[in-house]
């Protein structure tokens, strides 16, 4: 694998779970089984059976299984697994564009299981937006009227929706290119309008599944930073669906792994890389520079008497690679420091450890 150190650097402001508790989604016992009477299947010993037993069986295919999480306000969670995991069916799941089979989601608030149509429009038009990988414009149409559309349907007026778009237009670099049509514009800025159409209706949650997956590599890691830089500046809710790793590692406050439709592991990308559930999640990791991704917390031993209170001071969250220069520098080890309190050493080796083991592999 090749990858720039830019590439890989995690996301170091994760604001994690939400200690203060209303959740921004919450998703408990999530199913879709697609096939004949999928309903039944549910709380049978056949919804036990692997994914490919109950095809086999009967005919239907698992899409989510038995899935539960909780996103943060202002929270970057990323669903990560193979194609055909059923990231996709999940996403949709949440706004109802598939309808689940059994389970309930709650977003802002809103219990969306067992809204009705009117609730779902409000849901889809104003509360959520999504962006796709296929972005959707509308090619007879100018770049600005694309951003506006959703503002259209919605029924606010030309005057009003122009101003939001052009502010929006500002936001995700498409300056000058308003009165454009999206066949004069690159790929990577075709996916440019597309996001700024998914902010103008200004949702408190957006839905990515895969947006960037046919983008080129250089383009691609220009709009992860887009994304970076606008979750850092609107502190949106982002659900963001990738089958890529480095692009879960970059922009997840947490990832979701899954495969055959079932969650392997939900964890912050030191968790994920640190401390892999099992060898599936091992092997999507194994190449990812360690040093990139863990932090102090998975390097430190415990303090002991006649430990140095000289070393330079740092706190549990910082990435090796962040700490290596100063901690290689010091006559003393790093004294890590959480809170005003005292919770480990890292010793030089500790360091090596994980750098030199990456630069050999
Ligand atoms: N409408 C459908 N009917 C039957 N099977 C489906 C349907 N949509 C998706 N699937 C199956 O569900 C599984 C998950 O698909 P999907 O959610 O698209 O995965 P991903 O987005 O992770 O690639 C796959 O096995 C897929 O073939
Ligand atoms: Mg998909």
């Amino acid at each position: 694998m090749t990858t720039s150190d830019a590439e890989i650097l995690v996301n170091q402001s994760s604001p994690g779970p939400d200690a203060s508790g209303a959740a921004a989604l919450s998703v408990r016992g999530l199913w879709k089984i697609f096939g004949p009477r999928a309903d039944r299947i549910i709380g049978t010993p056949d919804a036990d059976l692997s994914r490919a037993d109950l095809k086999e069986k009967t005919g239907c295919v698992v899409g989510v299984k038995d899935v539960s999480f909780d996103v943060s306000p202002g929270e970057v969670f990323v669903v990560m697994g193979l194609s055909g995991s059923g990231k996709s069916t999940l996403v949709r799941c949440l706004t109802r564009l598939i309808e689940p089979t059994a389970g309930e989601v709650e977003l802002g608030g809103m219990d969306v299981t067992s809204a009705n149509a009117a609730g779902l429009r409000d849901l889809r038009r104003n509360q959520v937006s999504m962006v796709f990988q296929h972005f959707g414009l509308l090619p007879h149409r100018q770049v600005i009227d694309n951003i506006a559309y959703g503002l259209e349907i919605r029924g606010v007026g030309k005057k009003e929706r122009r101003a939001k778009a052009a502010e929006v237009v500002d936001l995700v670099g498409l300056t000058g290119y308003g009165s454009s049509y999206p066949d004069q514009l690159s790929g990577g800025m075709q996916q440019r309008v597309g996001l700024a159409r998914a902010l103008a209706g200004d949702p408190s949650m957006m839905l990515f599944d895969e947006p960037f997956s046919a983008l080129d590599p250089l383009i691609r890691r220009d709009m992860q930073n887009e994304v970076i830089r606008l979750q850092a500046e609107l502190k949106k809710t982002m659900v963001f669906i990738t089958h890529d790793l480095q692009e879960a590692l970059k922009l997840g406050d947490r990832i979701l792994i899954m495969r055959d439709g079932e969650i392997v592991q939900i964890g912050t990308p030191d968790e994920v890389v640190g401390a892999p559930a099992d060898d599936y999640v091992r092997d999507f990791t194994s190449d990812v520079p360690r040093s990139h991704v863990l932090t102090l917390k998975w390097v430190m031993r415990d303090p002991r008497p006649g430990d140095s209170s000289e070393g330079p001071v740092m706190t549990s969250d910082t990435i090796v690679r962040a700490a290596a220069q100063a901690a290689l520098a010091s006559d003393h080890p790093v004294r890590v420091i959480d809170d005003g309190k005292l919770v480990g050493i890292v010793d030089d080796d500790a360091i090596l450890r994980v750098v030199v083991a990456e630069e050999s592999a």
